[in-house]
Order: structure tokens, then sequence, then C-alpha cells
């Protein structure tokens, strides 16, 4: 897209910003496609930690990332499902703020699905006993020893599966901010329960 298209323009900007995050689903290099997932701990405090995002859906509003149900961000996310994704592109320096709302899926059509494709060694991510953030008093993997090559057994499979959560955030409000030298612009767009979006710039 042309700078042209989105530096004065609402809805060029809003665009720009779901292309940024398609492009970061296409390409593995993107740094999009690692943002920084921000959920509340039970003690209020904030808590952030990086993910892969691993699919969009654009009329939807959603993105979905891959996690174990045990990690502590699936208790968060249950307690309080309203949470954040912050993520930065370096060239042009471009940031999206996301406020999402999340739904841990575990055990369903759409765990099964992402199941069904992902690789040996991608599946072994869920295989790390005790559970993962437990102490260890030794430095480990906590998995088996993997390869390039790693397929779980049947009944290793069973286990891992039994761990998986896809975690499907809903965006409701999406920050840009764009910052070239000539002169920075921010923009918010916020989506009502009805669905009906309301844009504005923003000093930035
Ligand atoms: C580059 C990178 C990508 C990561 N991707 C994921 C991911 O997609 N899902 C996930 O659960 N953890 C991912 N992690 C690990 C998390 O950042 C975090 O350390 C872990 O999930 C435990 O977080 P929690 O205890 O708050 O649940 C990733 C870490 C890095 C450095």
């Amino acid at each position: 897209m042309n700078e042209n298209d989105f530096y004065d323009d609402l809805s060029g900007a809003l665009e720009r910003s779901w292309r940024l995050l398609e492009e970061a689903i296409e390409n593995p290099t993107s740094p999009v496609r690692t943002p920084v997932l921000i959920s509340v701990g039970a003690d209020g405090v904030a808590q952030g930690r990086t993910v892969v995002l691993r699919g969009i859906n654009r009329q939807q509003r959603q993105l979905q990332i891959y996690t174990d149900v045990r990690s502590a961000k699936v208790a968060q996310l249950r307690a309080q499902s309203i949470c954040s994704l912050v993520a930065y592109q370096p060239n042009p320096m471009m940031q999206l703020r996301l406020g999402v709302d999340a739904t841990v899926n575990y055990n369903n059509a759409i765990t099964y699905e992402a199941w069904a494709v992902m690789p040996g060694p991608n599946r072994c991510n869920y295989l790390t006993d005790p559970d993962p953030g437990s102490i260890s008093v030794q430095a480990t993997d906590g998995r088996p020893v993997i390869n390039a090559e790693s397929m779980p057994t049947h009944a290793e499979n069973e286990i891992a599966y039994s761990h998986f959560a896809v975690i499907v955030f809903t965006i409701n409000q999406l920050e840009w901010l764009y910052l070239p030298r000539r002169g920075h612009r921010r923009a918010r767009f916020v989506w009502d329960a009805a669905g009906s979006l309301k844009s504005d710039w923003l000093i930035p």
C-alpha cells in the first residue's frame, strides 16, 4: 500500500492495520507475527508475554494463537477475558495496540482442526512434564528429546492434545500509531457490540 493511501485517511489507516496483521500470518519473519499478549493476573497485576499469531479472520475481527491449557495465561484469560495484544513493526515504524476479548478453545472442532495439520515436533511442545511454569530442581527443557523429524507416539499424542488450546481473540479496539519523519499519525478504531465502527484520529 502506498503511504498516500493511509497517511491522512482514516479508512486507509485501518486497511493498513489489517494488512499488517494479514502479512504477519503469511510471512514467518514479520515482527508483527510475535505480539505481546497482556492479561491480568489474579493479583490484578498486568502480565505480558510474547506469542505467535497463527490465524486471522478479518470479517469476524479475530486472531488466533496456540498455547498449553495448563499455562498461567489460560487461567488468567478464563477469569478475565478482556486483554491486549501489542505488536510493533520497526521499518517503517508502526505499532498496533489491540483491545481484545479472548475465548479459550479446548478439545473442540477448532483445536481438532489445528492439531490435524500440526507437525510432529510442534506437537511435542505440549508434552512438558510437569506443567509449564513449575519449579524444577535442574535446568531442563521439560519435554522428551526431540529433533526436526520427531513424531509423538500414539500415547504421547493423546497426552499432548489434552494439553493443547487455541485462543481466539475478537478485536474490539484497534489503535494504530505510525512514526515517519514527516509527522506522526495515530488513529483509533472501536467496534461496539453490534459491530458498528467508530474511527478517530488521536494526537500521537
Ligand atoms: C518468540 C516467542 C514466541 C512464543 N510463542 C508462544 C505462543 O505462541 N504460545 C504460548 O503459549 N507461548 C509462547 N511463547 C512463550 C511465552 O512468551 C511464555 O513464556 C509462556 O507461554 C508462559 O507464559 P504464561 O506463564 O504467562 O502463560 C513464546 C515465546 C517467545 C520468545
